[in-house]
Formats: structure tokens, sequence, C-alpha cells
């Protein structure tokens, strides 16, 4: 099928390009390179590049003509992002959205798959967590990715559109890499690789649920799939592990001994996390396959070759 990915020059969403054309799929790019690389997206050289903003109206109608599927993860992402630069993240990841979905339904598209977020619960209330627990974001990042799942669920309602949300919880895997915004696995690795010590935030028992990035992967194209199937689905490895625990995991798979230093909690992190994933399992088959211990190996080789 001819598909769109939005920010698709990301971390996940280069690695989706590269299983949508191992499929034999035809794939368009739409990314403006904010926190994407150029680099991801060199490798393959048959995808469709159009770049620009996801709010440029023009240039999101032109990406979606002819498109059966749009894969929607360009955002502005992570909390501390959003804290920084809230009214950014809202103008992207709400009128973004909103921007595709509208061009997605004149263009004919018959599924959208946005990328949510864990973000969007706040505080856990019981564990595993699951699609119906409530929903109290505590960042502005949580809050728009809440506004978007309710845009894009309106638009199923509405128009001859499915839309599917999926709410990943932490997503690790080649291509991630280290910025200001990063996440907690590219932090600790690329320390590590470079021999420096690592500051846990809080006293390390926090857990979380981490989910290699082929597990998300999978999840999108299943749910492109699946035929009548719009919602949203949390996407999780169904487990959790301390923060502690991860940083022994790491050095296992790296075999590098770390210094590790506890730093004061961060404001907008919660305290536990762990998807409970079994909707996503009845309604497309979601059904995550990479152990944690496989996952970080390949992410510390993947991790040691980047300059
Ligand atoms: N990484 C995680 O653990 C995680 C967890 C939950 C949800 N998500 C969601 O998954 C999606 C992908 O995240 P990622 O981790 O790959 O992040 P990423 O920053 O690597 O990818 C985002 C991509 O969107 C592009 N982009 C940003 N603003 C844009 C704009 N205005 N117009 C066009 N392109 C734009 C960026 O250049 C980048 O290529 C996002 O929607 C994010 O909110 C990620």
């Amino acid at each position: 099928m001819k598909v769109l990915v939005t920010g698709g020059a990301g971390f996940i969403g280069s690695n989706l390009v590269k299983h949508l054309l191992a499929g034999n799929h035809e794939v368009a790019v739409l990314d403006d390179f904010s926190s994407g690389h150029r680099s991801n997206l060199a490798p393959f050289p048959q995808v469709q590049l159009f770049e620009g903003d996801v709010r440029d109206e023009s240039l999101v109608a032109k990406a979606v003509a002819g498109v059966e599927a749009v894969f929607h993860l360009a955002a502005s992402v992570g909390n501390k992002r959003s804290i920084d630069h809230p009214i950014l993240d809202a103008s992207i990841n709400v009128i973004g959205t909103l921007t595709v979905l509208e061009a997605a339904r004149k263009a004919g598209v018959r599924k959208l798959v946005a990328s949510s977020s864990a973000g969007i619960f706040g505080e856990l209330k019981t564990l595993p967590i699951r699609e119906d627990h409530p929903v109290e974001p505590d960042t502005p990042y949580g809050s728009s990715k809440l506004c978007m799942e309710k845009q894009c669920l309106a638009y199923a309602k509405l128009y001859d559109l499915e839309a599917v949300c999926l709410r990943y919880f932490n997503v690790y895997g080649p291509n991630q890499r280290f910025d200001a915004y990063g996440n907690v696995i590219p932090i600790f690795a690329f320390k590590m690789l470079k021999g420096e010590p690592i500051t846990i935030f809080g006293d390390g028992t926090q857990t979380r649920d981490f989910v290699n990035v082929r597990d998300v992967v999978q999840a999108n194209l299943k749910a492109a799939l699946a035929q009548g199937v719009s919602g949203a689905f949390n996407i999780g490895c169904g487990e959790r592990i301390t923060i502690n625990d991860l940083v022994a995991e790491l050095q296992t798979a790296s075999g590098i001994q770390v210094q590790a230093a506890y730093g004061a909690p961060r404001p907008g992190d919660v305290l536990h996390s762990q998807a409970d994933i079994s909707a996503a399992r009845t309604a497309f088959g979601f059904a995550p396959s990479v152990p944690m211990a496989e996952g970080l190996r390949e992410y510390m080789a993947w991790a040691a070759t980047v300059k």
C-alpha cells in the first residue's frame, strides 16, 4: 500500500520507514527535521520526501494525495520540552494533528495511525494501566497528546476515516539519540560509552515499561492493516522494571561498569508505569516479542557506532 509517515526522519519514524520498505510498501515522509535526522533517511533514497511543517496545510495536502494509510508521528516530543515550550508543544501536537486529519479525510485516506503517549494518564492509580484508567496528564505534553487523541477519535466518528491512537510507554532502540530532551536509556547509554557517571533522578525504585521500537513498529503496521478498527490502545511490553535494575541490565548488555549518583526527582515524572496491553492484542494481534536483554544489547551496539 501507499503510505505517509509524518515524523519519518525521527527515531520511531525511521524504524517504521525501514520496516515498511522491507514489506514493499510505497513510502512518503513529511518531516521538518526539527528533531529528526537526515542520516536516518539516507539509506532509503526511494522514499518520497515532503520537507516542511506538519501545520502547513498545502504541504500536508500534497503529501496525503493517493495515500491509503497515514502514520502520524510528527510531534513536539516529551514532558520536559513541553514544560520549556508549552505553546509550541500545543501548536504542533494539536493543530498539526488537525491539519493531518483534515487533509486525510479530504483525500479519502482509509486509516490514520497516530502516535500518542502514556503521558496522557498522569500519576497512576492502578497498575497495570488499562485504557479506561483516568486521564489526568501532569504536563502540557500529556495534555496535547490527549487532545490529539480526542480529535482523531472524533474524526473517526464523523467521517469515513478509521483512526487508531497508540499510547506508547517508554520506547527504546536504534536511532534513539542522546539530546537535551532524551529518554533515560539513551542518556545512560551514551554517558556509559563515554565513561561518564550517570545521575538517577529519585531513589531509582521508580518503574517503567520499556518497549522495543521493533514492537512499536509491529503495532503500527498491525493497527493500519486491521480493517474496521478505531480507538486508543496501550502499547508497551506489559512489564515494568526499576531504574536501578535498568542500570544493571545496561551494564550487562554493554560490559561497561558505570558510576551512578542519585539526584532530586524531576517535575512531571510519574513514579510507576506499566501497560495492560490486552486490548491491542485483541483488536489487532499486538504481541511484543523483543526481550529487554536482547533489545539493550542491540541498542548499545548501535550507540557505540554513533559519533
Ligand atoms: N520515544 C518515546 O518513548 C515515545 C513515547 C511516547 C510517544 N512517543 C511519540 O512517538 C512519536 C515519535 O517520537 P520519537 O521518539 O520518534 O521522536 P523524534 O523527535 O525522534 O521524532 C519526531 C519527528 O517529528 C518531526 N517533527 C517535529 N515537529 C515537526 C513539525 N512541526 N513538522 C514536521 N515534522 C516535525 C521531527 O523532525 C522528528 O523527525 C511522537 O509523536 C511522540 O510523541 C514517543
